[in-house]
């Protein structure tokens, strides 16, 4: 072959690829955007490799090299909110975080409950850093009263409903809704928390919050929504995928659900699997209010649990921006949300890779195969012939979570400060590097 058969390679890094059940030290080639050979011949990659441009040879001795990073649960706030994000910004971000590919959320202003909307979204993300696709409301303008157009929403191109941020507190709206999104084979994603278990709390129901005399939200909100949800589900024979898991009483009924046959499926964030709400009383850094909240020792090590037996199936960031000026106030002030797209790998890899909890092939896969199954996305594997969407991730390398190298617009993050392991070397976007750690 010549020269001119590859147009990049990604030489001498050990790929994981979790879908393919491939994990060795190997060259990845790319051709006109695609995969095009992922090959263990490594003397034979030296001679390509000799004819090419400097730059189009990425030596990734020491690193790994996965398929790009899904991440299924984010907040782009365009349209409505561009000061805390844009699409083109969260997807900055995305691409540093190692994500090529993210699922917005239809929490945006005006609401994506309409085909015009899911339009915009997409028609601006054609100039984006990762690919985006879109999860439409449930109901219209997510207030819970009345089933958004779905079929619409589907052949506009949304790849899932959520009314994320509010709980479809109405059983039989949540029932229609499955049995639509059952129809157009897309799941309901459920921000699972009773509305009136929940009114008007700040943080996790517990001794902290009496301690601090905040309001809180008991365990149970969250775990009579999953409990719901995933009858709803069975009674429907339709698919239901629980958002940001934060309780126990969550990860067992998800895992009893699975034993069962039922189509549920689950995620959990970084912020869940790390942080208790005993981190609240220290300084009241808002960046800690988020919902579902921040809850106990016992739950954190249940949601580890749950990563760890696959009952959670998929790790996403609920990467939540906001305005600098929103989040410094009083806590109880405070909008709820964090930005997660740059700290997640560092996060899964110190918190759970490093501490034995899960290994890297584990991790991977609940970052790129698993989301694609369940939204039934393109990606989220090196096989030849895909897009060659891929990441480089430096396994080892040390860094601390600094305000100023955030891409996101916004700097809501809880871990600034933080000394993490595991960073992105390099994003690549079919074929396109954007994004390169210097
Ligand atoms: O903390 C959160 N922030 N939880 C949500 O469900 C919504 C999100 C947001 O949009 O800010």
């Amino acid at each position: 072959m010549s020269k001119a058969d590859y147009d990049l390679i990604i030489s001498g890094g050990r790929v994981i690829d979790p879908a393919l059940g491939f994990g060795k030290e190997a060259d990845v080639f790319v051709k006109d955007g695609k995969i095009a050979q992922v090959s263990t011949e490594t003397d034979k990659t030296e001679k390509y490799a000799a004819k090419m441009p400097p730059e189009c040879v990425i030596d990734a001795s020491g690193s790994l090299v996965v398929p790009g990073l899904i991440d299924m649960h984010v907040h782009l706030r365009e349209p409505g909110r561009e000061d805390k994000e844009t699409i083109i910004t969260g997807c900055q971000a995305a691409a540093a975080g190692g994500f090529t590919t993210v699922c917005c959320m239809p929490n945006t202003d005006p609401v994506i409950d309409n085909q015009e909307t899911v339009k915009f979204v997409l028609s601006r993300a054609e100039e984006a850093d990762a690919n985006v696709f879109v999860i439409g409301a449930v109901t219209k303008m997510s207030k819970g009263e009345e089933l958004a157009e779905i079929g619409d929403l589907v052949k506009a191109g949304a790849v899932a409903i959520s009314d994320d941020g509010h709980f479809v507190q109405n059983p039989d709206i949540m029932r229609r809704a499955l049995e639509y999104a059952r129809m157009f084979g897309i799941p309901v994603i459920s921000h699972a928390e009773d509305k009136y278990l929940s009114a008007g709390a700040i943080m996790n129901e517990s001794f902290q919050s009496t301690r601090l005399g905040l309001k809180g939200s008991p365990s149970v909100a969250e775990v009579i929504a999953v409990v719901r949800d995933i009858k709803l589900a069975e009674f429907t024979g339709s698919r239901v995928h629980i958002a940001h898991v934060s309780t126990a009483g969550a990860v067992k009924a998800i895992r009893d659900a699975k034993a069962e046959g039922i189509h549920v499926t689950a995620e959990a964030t970084p912020h869940h699997f790390t942080l208790t709400d005993e981190e609240i009383g220290k300084e009241f850094n808002t960046n800690l209010r988020v919902n579902p909240p921040l809850r106990t020792k016992r739950d954190v090590e249940e949601v580890i649990r749950g990563l760890v037996d696959g009952t959670i199936d998929c790790i996403a960031s609920d990467h939540a921006p906001h305005a600098e000026e929103e989040k410094d106030v009083e806590f109880d002030q405070a909008p709820p949300g964090l930005i997660g797209l740059e700290t997640t790998l560092g996060l899964v890899k110190t918190q759970l890779i490093d501490k034995g909890y899960l290994n890297w092939a584990d991790a991977i896969r609940k970052m790129t195969y698993n989301p694609a199954r369940i939204l039934k996305l393109p990606g989220g594997t090196l096989e030849i012939g895909s897009t060659a969407d891929i990441t480089v991730i430096d396994p080892e390398k040390r860094w601390t979570v600094s305000e100023t190298k955030f891409r996101s617009k916004s700097k809501n993050s809880p871990f600034i400060g933080w000394k993490l392991k595991g960073k992105v070397d390099c994003t690549i976007l079919a074929g396109r590097v954007v994004y390169q750690n210097k």
